[in-house]
Parts: C-alpha cells; structure tokens; sequence
C-alpha cells in the first residue's frame, strides 16, 4: 500500500508514520505538511533515511502540489490541520482555511486521483461539552454542538468530508479522538508545557477551572485504532475512539509534578480561555465491538513514560519552545500568571 499523510511532521501524524512503518513492512509511507511552527522534522529523524519513507513539503489547500503528491497513492490519511484551542482564539481565519477549505482541497485532489481510501482525523471536541457530573457519552451520530473555533473547524470539515462520500461516493473513513499524550507533542499542550516548565522550575500554568477534565488515549493506541478502521472499518462511517480515563487538569499537575519530583508551589493558576469546554467524553462501544479495538497503554504507566521522555530529550523541545514560541507563551501565559 502507498499511504500520504498529510501533517506528518506534526505530534499524532509523526507517531502514526514510525507505527505504520514498524508494523506494515511492504508499505510507502509518504509526508505531506507544510511545517508551520508545529511541523518539525525532527520528529523523524530516526525514520528518514528508510527507503519506504519520503517527505514532501506542501500546503494540503494547495490544489496542485498535493495533486501531484498523490499520484500513485492508495490511502490518505488527513492529520494535518491547526491544532491549538487557544491559538484558535487568537486567530480563527486560519483555522478555517487550513481546517475547512484546505479539507475540501484534499478531498478535491483524492477524489481525481482515485485513491481508495480517505481516512479524516477529527476530535471529540466537535460534539461539544458535556457537564463535570452528567452521566452520557457522545456517540457517534450525536449533534455537532462546537463552541470554540478549532471546534467549530473540525466540525465543518466533518460536514465536508461527509458530503463528499454522500455526493461523489468517495471511499471515506472518519475517527474521533479523546486528548492524545506521547513524545514528540508540541510544549504548548498540557501534559508537554507543564513537564518543560517544570523541568525548568518555572511556573505550570493551570487554567482556573483546574477540576475540567479530559479523556486521555496514548498516541500509540489512536495510532492501531487507525490501522483498524483503514483496514476494516465500513465506508461513509465514523469511529469514536476513546479510553473513558478521564483526568482534570489538577491530576495532571499533580502527575508531572511528583514524576519529576518538583515542588507544588511551582502551580500557578491564570484564567481560564474563553470558551474553556469542561468535558468530553467518547462512547467507544462501536470500535469495540466492531473492530476489537482496545486500548493497550494505561494512563498512569503511559503518561509517566511520556514525562520522563522529555526529561531525557531537553534538546527536542528547548529547539521548539525557542524564538516565535517564547513570544507566543509570554503574551498568553506569562502575562495571566498570577492575576487570579
Ligand atoms: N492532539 C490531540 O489530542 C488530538 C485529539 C483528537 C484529534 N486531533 C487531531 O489530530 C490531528 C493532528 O493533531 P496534532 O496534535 O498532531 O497536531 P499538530 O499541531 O502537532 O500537527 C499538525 C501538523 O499539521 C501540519 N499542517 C498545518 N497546516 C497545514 C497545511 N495547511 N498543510 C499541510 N500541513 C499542515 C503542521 O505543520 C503540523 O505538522 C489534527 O487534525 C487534530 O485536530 C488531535
């Protein structure tokens, strides 16, 4: 199989590139990403001289570039995308162009290309917020409710990937996932901004509504519920892919902080960003029973082996938490700490 993964310089997509190339030996794995300030190459460096192996630099709203990219391939699979909730806030028109129209640009060049399979990578962010004590799960066919514009993004491109299995028949496969933790995550999400600052005895920064909690996946286990549904999952369908282990953002302070033996005084609380969604949680039961998915990592093992990877690969991340990231970081965070 000849596979293009668009953002694959990127957290999730660099994982799922290293696992597919360790578990399908006969495969090409091509990169497509435009590397913006999360796309980095070095988190490939290991693979990046396998023959089965290539990188093309290129925006997936550029019709033309990912055209000529996708000639000969087999599957897509669509990571790339802006990822961040609170840069979303900052500047929501990228987020629609790179989300939404740069999908459908995908979508354009997949369908004239023939390629049997376009498998979307979206989030369970798109079905809203549930409360810190309501007791349901979101399904599947449940409502998109998005509050926030990485949300509402990653819900419109649903919408478009949809169309074009309804309208033009297209070989289609979407997932869900809960909050990915692993190496190679950019130190602006939670688990990797609070174990470098620590690392650095400088400040973690906790939103105030620090008991909001999240459904936490290893990237390993999103990587092997992908592979299922490439290979088995049901055309036009979509897969929720969840854990159900949930953790407040107080829990994994607490976490990163005892892992690395750091003081509590280092937590320090700034206010929440706007629109700061409580909860979400995935009804995993349709992967389950369908394609015997399970996840394999535990949290506590996993999320502790991921904090001690970035204390073993300073290097890594003090390259990405350099220049436009410290700017970034002082404007939103810094500047917030202590004010509530
Ligand atoms: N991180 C999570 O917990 C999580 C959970 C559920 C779903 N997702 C989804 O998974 C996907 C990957 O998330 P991530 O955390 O790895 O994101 P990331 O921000 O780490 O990586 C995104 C990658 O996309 C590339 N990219 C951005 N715009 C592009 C464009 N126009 N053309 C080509 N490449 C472009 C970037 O250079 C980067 O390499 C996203 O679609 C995200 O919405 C993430």
């Amino acid at each position: 199989m000849k596979m293009l993964v668009t953002g694959g310089a990127g957290f999730i997509g660099s994982n799922f590139i290293r696992y597919w190339l360790l578990n399908h030996a006969d495969d090409a794995v091509m990169n497509y990403d435009t590397l913006t300030y999360a796309g980095n190459l070095e988190n490939l460096r290991d693979v990046e001289h396998d023959p089965r192996y290539r990188f093309v630099k290129g925006d997936i709203g550029d019709f033309q570039t990912v055209r000529e990219a996708m000639d000969g391939i087999d599957v897509v699979v669509n990571f790339a995308a802006e990822s961040h909730n609170d840069r979303g806030i900052l500047d929501p028109g990228i987020f629609v162009r790179t989300n939404v129209l740069g999908t459908q640009v995908l979508l354009a060049a997949a369908k004239d290309a023939k390629v049997s399979r376009f498998h979307h990578i979206s989030t369970c962010e798109v079905f809203g917020e549930l409360e810190l004590n309501e007791d349901r799960m979101f399904k599947e066919d449940d409502a998109y409710q998005p509050k926030t514009p990485y949300n509402a993004s990653k819900a419109s491109a649903n919408h478009v990937v949809m169309a074009y299995f309804h309208t033009f028949k297209m070989p289609v496969t979407m997932s869900h996932c809960a909050n990915n933790y692993g190496p190679y995550q950019f130190p602006e999400k939670v688990i990797p901004v609070f174990t470098t600052n620590a690392l650095e005895d400088k400040p973690i920064p906790l939103f105030k509504s620090s008991l909001h909690r999240r459904e936490w996946i290893h990237v390993d286990d999103h990587a092997r519920a992908i592979d299922l549904i490439i290979h088995n999952g049901k055309i036009g369908e979509a897969y929720n892919v969840g854990t159900r282990v949930e953790k407040s953002v107080e829990e994994i302070a607490d976490l990163v902080l005892s892992t690395l033996g750091k003081p509590q005084r280092l937590k320090m609380y700034v206010p929440d960003r706007l629109q700061h969604d409580k909860r979400y949680l995935l009804d995993p039961t349709k992967i389950r029973e369908e394609l015997g998915w399970e996840p394999r990592v535990g949290f506590e093992d996993g999320a502790r082996e991921t904090i001690l990877w970035y204390r073993d690969n300073p290097t890594w991340w003090k390259n990405c938490k350099s220049g436009a990231y410290q700017t970034y970081y002082d404007n939103y965070y810094n500047k917030q700490i202590g004010t509530v």
